[in-house]
């Protein structure tokens, strides 16, 4: 055999133990874990035979506790670049096998490496989670590796598409760094988020919880609003990813993939024209609008289970990409509270972000009031909404189906925020506040007067209703100062934001020259 070969043969040898990660025992633990290698992990996400790995054979450099006899090529993550439907992305996946996917120092390395190549050659980064966080014995400069990382998800954040899919237990730094991310998607009952596991949580502050009450899937997808996406299996959460990708560029400095489109833009949908019922305060599912007006009634939604209030999504029209937001009257009335309001203020700066343009769907009775909202910032959380639309400079329809009052009139994308083109359907009641609600404050004083003097003071208050009612509730107050350039039949809501979409295509707008604005947080 030739010294070459000899050679060769060394590298085949070397690269079979490296993908064996923490070694063959290690795997078997993680499967009966329920859960997928990194590098099986990446199989299943990237086109195959794309994945190209870098730093395979770099090693720790830690001498403490007896890590110098802990040895793994590559150490506790796997990374390179692949390509996911034809598209370049870089990926990295934390390696449990490898002490539990805790980060060393070289593992920042090799994390930061791939995310300095994303962001020289405008690619996403997708980084699949399943940590410790940092590696305990290598102490400061653990920490630091974070910390680079974490700089790293800053500068990168509205410049290149970042997603965290969250596969494993994650603790400490393994969640800061997905939650400086764009999108998280956690898979169901094997993977928790928290900034220390139970054990520490019992230490400090003597509470007992499990790692599923403390941080799964079900707390973050619900209460806390932590993550965008829940997956049932770890194939489900690579699909969401490559959906996700399907309607997102990749990079600020691109449009969105536009896709041929089969179906009519001026499709009518007569079902529109009957949906929104005659009593005020009956409800109807705005995913049945949404539905019918989107290329194929394809929707796909971002935050389904937390804040139902209000709807989140990508749709195309058209087959131009676009972010859906939507107040849903089926969840408390389409009322806006703090968590919808930072629900919906992250969605519509990610899209703003990216070029890719918004569509507003509007049916909101206002802000919800109360200590409970209150107490829960819903003042600076309501103002998130509002910055994110003004600020917002990508093409901005607005539609309003029925209610639009007061400050959430204004926040949902009203023409003052810099909206292109705001159309209501003849249903749409634009005012100061509902009816019963303005009778109350204007009309008090001649309602006691009303009773002082023996009349009906019901009559009386429902007169006053149907005066305001006939004077407020409907578009053409709005209409009439331009704040509303058309009233549209309902059915007719595809075609009218397929040609608003259209005329917007070349939309050039800016923000006064800043270092960056003060959003309220
Ligand atoms: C070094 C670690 C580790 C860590 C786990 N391991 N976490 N090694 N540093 N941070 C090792 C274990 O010793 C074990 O090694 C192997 O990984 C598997 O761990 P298990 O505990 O057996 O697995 P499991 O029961 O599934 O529990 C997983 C876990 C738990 C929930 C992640 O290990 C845990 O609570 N770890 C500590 C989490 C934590 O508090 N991290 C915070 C770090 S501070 P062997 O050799 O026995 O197989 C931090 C600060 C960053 O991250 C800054 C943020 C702003």
């Amino acid at each position: 055999m030739s010294k070459q070969t000899e050679k060769i043969k060394e590298l085949v040898a070397k690269r079979e133990q490296a993908r064996l990660g923490g070694g063959e025992k290690a795997i078997e633990k993680q499967h009966a874990r329920g859960k997928y290698t990194a590098r099986e992990r990446i199989e299943m996400l990237v086109d195959k035979g794309s994945f190209e790995e870098y730093d395979m054979f770099k090693l720790h450099r830690c001498h403490n506790f007896g890590m110098e006899k802990k040895q793994y090529f590559g150490d506790g993550v796997v990374s390179g670049s692949a390509t996911i439907d034809g598209r370049l992305v870089y990926v990295y996946a934390q390696d449990f096998t490898v002490n539990g996917g805790s980060l060393s120092e070289t593992m920042a390395q090799k994390i930061c490496k791939v995310m300095d190549m994303a962001m020289t050659n405008g690619a996403p980064v997708i980084c699949m989670n399943d940590s410790g966080g940092a590696r305990i014995q290598e102490g400061i400069t653990s920490l630091a590796g974070y910390a680079e990382i974490f700089e790293r998800n800053i500068l990168a954040s509205g410049v290149i598409p970042q997603i965290s899919s969250i596969l494993g237990p994650c603790a400490g730094g393994a969640v800061y760094s997905p939650a400086l991310t764009d999108f998280i998607i956690m898979k169901e009952e094997t993977s928790y988020m928290f900034l220390t596991g139970p054990k520490v949580v019992k230490t400090v502050t003597g509470e007992d919880i499990d790692a599923e009450h403390l941080g799964g899937a079900s707390v973050h997808s619900t209460k806390s609003g932590v993550t965008g996406f829940t997956a049932k299996t770890e194939e489900e959460a690579m699909e969401i990813i490559k959906t996700l990708l399907s309607y997102i560029p990749s990079n600020n400095r691109e449009e969105a993939p536009r896709i041929e489109s089969t179906d009519p833009i001026d499709r009518k949908e007569d079902i529109l024209n009957e949906i929104i019922p005659d009593d005020p305060n009956q409800a109807y599912d705005m995913y049945k609008v949404i539905r019918a007006i989107t290329d194929d009634g394809e929707f796909f939604e971002v935050q389904p289970k937390f804040a139902k209030n209000i709807i989140t999504g990508f749709a195309r029209f058209n087959g131009q990409s676009v972010g859906v937001v939507a107040n849903q009257p089926a969840a408390y009335a389409g009322v806006l509270d703090a968590n919808a309001s930072r629900k919906g203020a992250r969605f519509v700066r990610f899209c703003d972000a990216f070029n890719i343009p918004i569509v507003s769907l509007v049916d909101v009775p206002g802000f919800l009031p109360g200590t409970g909202q209150e107490y829960n910032a819903v003042i600076l959380h309501g103002a998130q909404l509002l910055y994110a639309y003004g600020e917002a400079t990508v093409p901005k329809i607005t539609i309003t189906l029925r209610k639009s009052y007061g400050g959430s009139h204004i926040v949902m994308g009203c023409k003052q925020l810099r909206s292109d083109l705001n159309f209501a359907w003849p249903s749409a009641e634009i005012a100061v506040m509902g009816a019963s609600g303005a009778v109350a404050v204007l009309c008090s004083k001649e309602a006691k007067q009303v009773k002082e003097e023996g009349g009906d003071v019901k009559e009386f208050l429902v007169q006053k209703e149907e005066e305001y009612t006939e004077k407020f509730a409907n578009p053409y107050e709005a209409a009439q100062y331009g704040y509303i350039d058309d009233v549209i039949e309902p059915r007719n809501t595809r075609f009218r934001i397929c040609r608003g979409l259209a005329q917007l295509a070349n939309k050039k707008q800016s923000l006064p020259a800043k270092k960056h604005g003060c959003m309220p947080m």
